[in-house]
Order: C-alpha cells, then structure tokens, then sequence
C-alpha cells in the first residue's frame, strides 16, 4: 500500500478504521493525499485497502494510543514517510457510559489517557514539525459534550472541553508559524462510538436518530480546508442545540443529559 514514488500531500489521520475518522480519511484520499493511517485494532488494515483505492499511498499504523508508546509508534510511521506532513487529524477518542460509582476507574484513567494525553502527547509533534515548516493544518475532534457537563458520561464530556479548549489555545499559538488548528464539534453520529461505550440501554441506543457520520466528516475537512476556528458537526437541530448551550445553566444542561444518557434498567 506503500509506493514512495507518491507526491500527493500527506495527512496523519488517528482512528482511521471507523466511524467518522474512517469518513474524514476518505475525503482526504479522494482529495489526492496520501495518508498515515491509524487505528486500535486489525480493522485498519481493511480500511486502509479501502481507501488505498482512490490512488494514493496509505500507511496503516496498528497502535493503542492510550500508551505512550503506542503515540510514539504512530509518530515514527509519520517520520519514517521522510515527507513533510501537510495536514493531521487527531480523532481516536472513545466514552464511558454508566454511573460513576459503578464504571471501572483504571478504565476511566485509560479514556483520559486516550482523550486527553495521546492528543498533546502527538500535537506536540505535529506542531512542532509544522512550524518549522511553516505550513499545516491540525483538526482536532472534541465534541458537542464539550458544552455541557455530560452526567452518566461523566469523564467523557469533560475530555472533550479539554480538546476543544486545547485547540483553540493551540490554534492562537501557531497562527504565526502559519499553521492553522480547527476544533471539530459532532453532535451525535452514527458510528459504532455509544455501542462501544455500553450506552445502548440509553437514550443514545440503537433507536436514537443520529448525525451522518459522512455529513459530520465533510463538514470537519471543510472547516479545516478554510482554516475556521471550530465547526459543529452535524444538521440544523444539532447547530441550534450548540448555540442555545452557550446560554444555559450549566445545571440545567447536566439534568437534561443525566435524562438522556442514564440506562434504563
Ligand atoms: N459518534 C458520536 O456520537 C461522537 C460525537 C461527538 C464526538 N465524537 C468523537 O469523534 C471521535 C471518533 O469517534 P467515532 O464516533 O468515529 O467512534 P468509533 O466509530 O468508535 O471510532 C473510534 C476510532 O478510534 C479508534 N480508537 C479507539 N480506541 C483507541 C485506542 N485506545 N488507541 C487508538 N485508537 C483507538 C478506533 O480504532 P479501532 O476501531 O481499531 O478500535 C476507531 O478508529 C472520538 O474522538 C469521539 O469522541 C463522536
């Protein structure tokens, strides 16, 4: 999958083998670039054939990025291109549904570690690399979570202000090196990401009616591509939720998701 006679730009791409990391290193490939792909599991190489189809080199990286070394593991990939990187997405991230009393605290440490320590742990090479080179544009996936406190979730929400917050403050910092970094904003979407996350006994089950992960993708990569500050992901109602949560009670916005995101049983 790998030909170094590529010439096409080059984006990193984390959590590449599904959802809406799968859909934004879609767009990138039939854009022409050539991709780091990355994900936890086996299913990044199926997908990594897949998006090999559209004409481009692409990179498949094997790595749990909630280690240390799996964040170095996925750099080295980067470096060992030899090429500099045009644009990367930082977007493997998952939740924890459940109460807090009940959920697993080192499962909890590890969703932070994911979340939170793999984004700066990677940014940290990603700016660096892309200042020296004054040039690149950094996409970010925090979430609409990163909004309101996320009850029942209760870790989540939280690690998403945290990369939602991280972004912009990192997007200030590298304006000058001409390095543009946008935060991308999903509202629910279809993906496999509440089934993970032991939440089909909630509001956000099966029967909940969620965003396209394809429309979330398009709309991430454009903002990117236009260099804008954040975008929410998602349709009309998901835009208006977002802009009605920069006015309510901080309370009120918890009840509402403890509503949601409670299992029912
Ligand atoms: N779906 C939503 O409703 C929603 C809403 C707002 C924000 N988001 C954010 O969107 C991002 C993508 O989520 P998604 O909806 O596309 O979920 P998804 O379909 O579950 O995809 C998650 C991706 O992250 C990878 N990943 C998970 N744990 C990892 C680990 N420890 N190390 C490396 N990679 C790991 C997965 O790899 P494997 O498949 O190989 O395990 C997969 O590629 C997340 O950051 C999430 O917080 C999602």
């Amino acid at each position: 999958m790998s030909s170094p006679a590529s010439s096409g730009p080059l984006v990193l791409v984390t959590g590449a083998s599904s959802g809406i990391g799968y859909e934004l290193a879609l767009l990138f490939a039939v854009n022409g670039f050539d991709l780091v792909a990355t994900g936890r599991s086996g299913k990044i190489d199926a997908a990594a054939r897949g998006l090999a189809r559209y004409g481009g080199d692409v990179v498949p990286v094997r790595a749990d990025l909630a280690r240390a070394d799996g964040v170095e593991a996925v750099w080295r990939a980067v470096e060992r291109t030899g090429r500099p990187l045009d644009a990367a997405v930082l977007n493997a991230g998952r939740s924890i549904g459940g109460a807090f009393l009940d959920t697993d605290l080192d499962d909890e440490l590890r969703l932070i570690d994911l979340n939170v320590t793999s984004v700066v742990h990677l940014a940290k090479y990603v700016a660096r690399h892309m200042a020296a080179g004054r040039r690149g544009r950094i996409l970010i996936t925090s979430s609409l979570s990163a909004t309101l406190p996320t009850p029942y979730e209760t870790v989540y929400g939280p690690s998403r202000a945290f990369t939602r917050m991280f972004a912009l403050g990192l997007r200030e910092e590298l304006k000058e090196y001409g390095v543009s970094v946008t935060a991308l904003l999903p509202g629910a979407t279809d993906s496999d990401f509440h089934a993970r996350a032991g939440m089909n006994d909630t509001a956000f089950g099966p029967g909940m009616r969620k965003n396209s992960r394809k429309d979330v993708a398009r709309q991430g990569f454009l903002a990117l591509m236009k260099g804008q500050a954040e975008v929410v992901g998602g349709d009309a109602a998901t835009r208006r939720s977002a802009l009605r949560n920069r006015f309510l009670p901080e309370t009120l916005k918890a009840a509402r998701h403890a509503r949601m995101a409670r299992p029912r049983r």
